[in-house]
Order: C-alpha cells, then sequence, then structure tokens
C-alpha cells in the first residue's frame, strides 16, 4: 500500500462542499470587484522564485520542491503564487490596460515540517492588482479580501497591517538593524546570525523563541520612514477606516517574503495567519518588466476552513434532492427517465445503479440523506400514479405521471418553504 506523502492531505468527498463554497464564495466577490481569474503552471524555472522571493528567505534556502527535468532545466514546483502570476502577467502583455486585476485558485508547495495548519501541500486563494501607487490599491485589495471572509461568514479574523518602507528608508533601518544584531550576536540562532548579514529584515521574522524575545527590543522601521512612505501608510489606514475595515498596526510585521515595498498585512487566526500579503512595487522590475507598482494577498484553504470550523461556520452542502427506487427489475428503466425529466428541470436526482432490493435502496436513500424517494413499480407503472415519500416523517404526496418532473418539483420546495 503506497499511502499519501507526509504533509499532504487528500480532499474527500465528505469535504468536497467546504472546498466548493470557498471557491464560489471567492468567484463571488472578484466578480463584485472585476478581478479575472488566471491559472499559472504548478512548475516553473527555479531562477524566477530566487530572483523574486528571495534568496534569503527560509522558501527559497529550504522548502522549495526543485528538480531537473530530463532537458536538464532546474525547475521548480511553486512555493507560491505571485511570482509565476508576475511572470504570465508580463510575458503576455497584460499590462497594457491598467490597472489588471487576476486572482487564482491554485495548489502550492512548500517542503515544511507538517504541523497543525502547514502542509507541503496547500492551496491559496490569491488575488494581485497590478499597476497604482496611490494608497486606494490597498483599500481595494483589502475591502475584497474582507469581502470575501464575510461571505464565507467569518467577522472575527484580525487584520495586522505594518509598512516596512521604501529601498531608502529600508537601507537606513537596515543599517541600524544590523548594528543592533551585531550586540545580540551571540544569544541569536545560527540562521539568524547569517540572515544578520544577507538580509537583517528577515531576522524579524524568525519563529525561534528565544529570538522572538530578543527582537522585541529591535530597532523598528516606523522610527526609519521617508516623509512618502510614512505618508503612505497614514492615507492606506485613513482609507480601511473610511471603508469600516478594523485593523491593528502591528511594527513588527514584516512577512517571509522579500518581494515587499511599504505595507504589508495578515489577516490571522490566533497565531496563524490565514490570509496575508502586501504591496510589491519593485517585483515587475526585478523580473524584467516595466516598474509597475502591485498589491496582492494569498488566503491559505485549508487554514481557512479549520478556522471556520472552530467558529461553527457551517458551508452549505449540496444535499440530493429525489431518490427513485424500483420495486421491481422492469421499473429501472422508468427511474432512469423520471431521474433525466428531474435534472432537466434542476432537481438533483439519482436512482439505484447497483440492482440493489427496494428495503436497500430505501436504507441508501436514507444515508445519503435524500429526503424525498418516489418509489415506481408495476402498479405505478399501470395507473401513471406514483407516491413521493418524505423521508423524515413518512409522509406521503400522491403525484400523477403527466407532469412528474414538475409536480415532484413544486412538492419538495413547498414542503421545504413550510418546514
Ligand atoms: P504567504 O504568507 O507565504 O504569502 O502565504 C499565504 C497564506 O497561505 C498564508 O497566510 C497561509 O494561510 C497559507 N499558507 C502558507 N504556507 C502554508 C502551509 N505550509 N500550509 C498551509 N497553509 C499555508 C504568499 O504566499 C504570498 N504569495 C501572498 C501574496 C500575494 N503577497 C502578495 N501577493
Amino acid at each position: 500500500m503506497v499511502n499519501v506523502p507526509k504533509g499532504t492531505k487528500d480532499m474527500l468527498p465528505r469535504e468536497s462542499h467546504k472546498w466548493q463554497a470557498v471557491e464560489a464564495a471567492a468567484k463571488k466577490i472578484t466578480a463584485l470587484y472585476n478581478v479575472k481569474q488566471i491559472r499559472t503552471p504548478v512548475f516553473e524555472h527555479a531562477e524566477l522564485f530566487l530572483r523574486s522571493i528571495g534568496d534569503s528567505t527560509d522558501i527559497v534556502n529550504k522548502e522549495m520542491y526543485i528538480f531537473e527535468d530530463k532537458g536538464g532545466r532546474k525547475m521548480a514546483l511553486r512555493p507560491e503564487g505571485t511570482a509565476g502570476v508576475v511572470r504570465s502577467v508580463l510575458e503576455n502583455n497584460l499590462c497594457e490596460t491598467l490597472p489588471q486585476k487576476v486572482f487564482y485558485i491554485e495548489g502550492v508547495y512548500r517542503y515544511e515540517q507538517p504541523q497543525a495548519g502547514r502542509y507541503r501541500e496547500h492551496h491559496q486563494f490569491g488575488a494581485e492588482f497590478f499597476g497604482s501607487e496611490l494608497p486606494c490599491f490597498e483599500v481595494e485589495l483589502l475591502s475584497m479580501a474582507r469581502d470575501f471572509l464575510k461571505e464565507i461568514g467569518f467577522n472575527d479574523l484580525r487584520l495586522r497591517i505594518n509598512t516596512i518602507g521604501c529601498n531608502e528608508c529600508r537601507a537606513e533601518y537596515n543599517k541600524a538593524l544590523r548594528a543592533f544584531l551585531a550586540g545580540v550576536n551571540d544569544k541569536i540562532c545560527g540562521d539568524c546570525k547569517r540572515r544578520a548579514e544577507i538580509n537583517p529584515l528577515r531576522t524579524l521574522d524568525c519563529k525561534v523563541p528565544s529570538c522572538k524575545e530578543i527582537y522585541k527590543s529591535a530597532p523598528q522601521i516606523s522610527d526609519f520612514l521617508c516623509d512618502n512612505c510614512k505618508q503612505h501608510h497614514k492615507q492606506v489606514l485613513k482609507g480601511l477606516d473610511a471603508a469600516g475595515i478594523q485593523y491593528f498596526e502591528d511594527k513588527n510585521l514584516v512577512r517571509g517574503l522579500d518581494y515587499y515595498t511599504r505595507t504589508v498585512f495578515e489577516f490571522c487566526d490566533g497565531d496563524l495567519a490565514v490570509l496575508g500579503g502586501g504591496r510589491y512595487d519593485n517585483l515587475c522590475e526585478q523580473l524584467g518588466g516595466k516598474h509597475t507598482p502591485c498589491v496582492g494577498f494569498g488566503c491559505g484553504i485549508e487554514r481557512l476552513i479549520a478556522a471556520a470550523e472552530t467558529r461553527g461556520i457551517e458551508f452549505a452542502d449540496n444535499t440530493p434532492y429525489v431518490f427513485a427506487a424500483a420495486q421491481c427489475d422492469s421499473a429501472r428503466e422508468t427511474c432512469a427517465d423520471i431521474v433525466a425529466q428531474l435534472r432537466n428541470i434542476g432537481v438533483s436526482a439519482e436512482y439505484d445503479l447497483m440492482g440493489k432490493s427496494l428495503k436497500a435502496q430505501f436504507r441508501y436513500a436514507d444515508r445519503q440523506g435524500f429526503p424525498y424517494v418516489i418509489t415506481v413499480g408495476e402498479a405505478e407503472m399501470q395507473s401513471d400514479k406514483y407516491t413521493l415519500k418524505r423521508m423524515a416523517d413518512g409522509s406521503t404526496t400522491a403525484i400523477g405521471a403527466a407532469r412528474l418532473a414538475q409536480d415532484v418539483k413544486s412538492a419538495v420546495e413547498k414542503d421545504r418553504a413550510q418546514s
């Protein structure tokens, strides 16, 4: 028996309605914001991720699934969605008219130590907006994220927000941070010692508790922001206030990818980020395109569903409607015809495909959660009269053959409206 790879999970049929509900919410809300879907390959040239996410990040250093293809090219499974989308938008010249706004729902691969909420394959609903450096770009994106979370049923996820400045103010900040890190060099972990040299900002993202404690007294970026970055951040917060989006400022939020400039944010469930993103004004240029300011987010669907379930948020399940049970073999064809008529008018229906006895068919219908069963036997076929049984209480309604599908539909709808 070969098992599912460590850190991955099957999406089983009994859970599919949750995934469908999340995807339906994503599609509904993105449509309201005129954001179109994009799909990019699950693997890309590894270099794309080195050049975008950054070679001092854990994602690139430790977590990428890298392989050489048969042509000797170094490829990687995507460890996040943004880089591939930016590559595609540039390659396909999608920035001719701005803004360009896209969303994606896709699998993402990171070789992480599996634990609750952390998998080697996870799925993201993500969005990337290209083209504007105005603070309203962040506000529009965060409004869409808030509406999406609300559509699922959340109203209590906390939005943490921070600014990490632009390249200029960050250069000043890095100097101060390096000086601080030099003073605590003997107390920080090996990874942080390395980060301190290559990209000191990364140290603030360290998960080691003793490092986290030390960095509480590190210099803060907010003290190094240039006037433009300060002003931008102020305007973003003002826009969030106007849009009624609640947030709290977290000066230590830096996020684990190198491409961000200015705004970074996360919607969190306790300590775990469910949706995270920010502004990345330099990435298009870094990948060979024109300077194009951008904002985006990625939402982890596994974490989103888990957070919803702990809150008792229910996902609508498309329960089946009507089961047509055959009393004898000759009735099976009529059952097939009845379910076809029902499906034609949008009523989900099924009949027995296994040659089960009538009793076993009723048992199956009950277990599957069919609220109604219509029984077809010799007598029904001859009289053209059928009985629709309501499984909850055993009550029955007589239905004529002439308008069978419509009458079953109205009986079911009337019953549902009353209950
Ligand atoms: P990220 O924060 O690395 O950002 O991932 C986005 C979300 O994916 C996280 O908030 C979390 O919910 C989920 N996630 C990440 N890693 C895992 C994992 N191992 N297992 C389960 N869920 C996980 C990005 O990926 C950026 N591309 C977001 C972005 C888009 N920034 C700008 N545009």
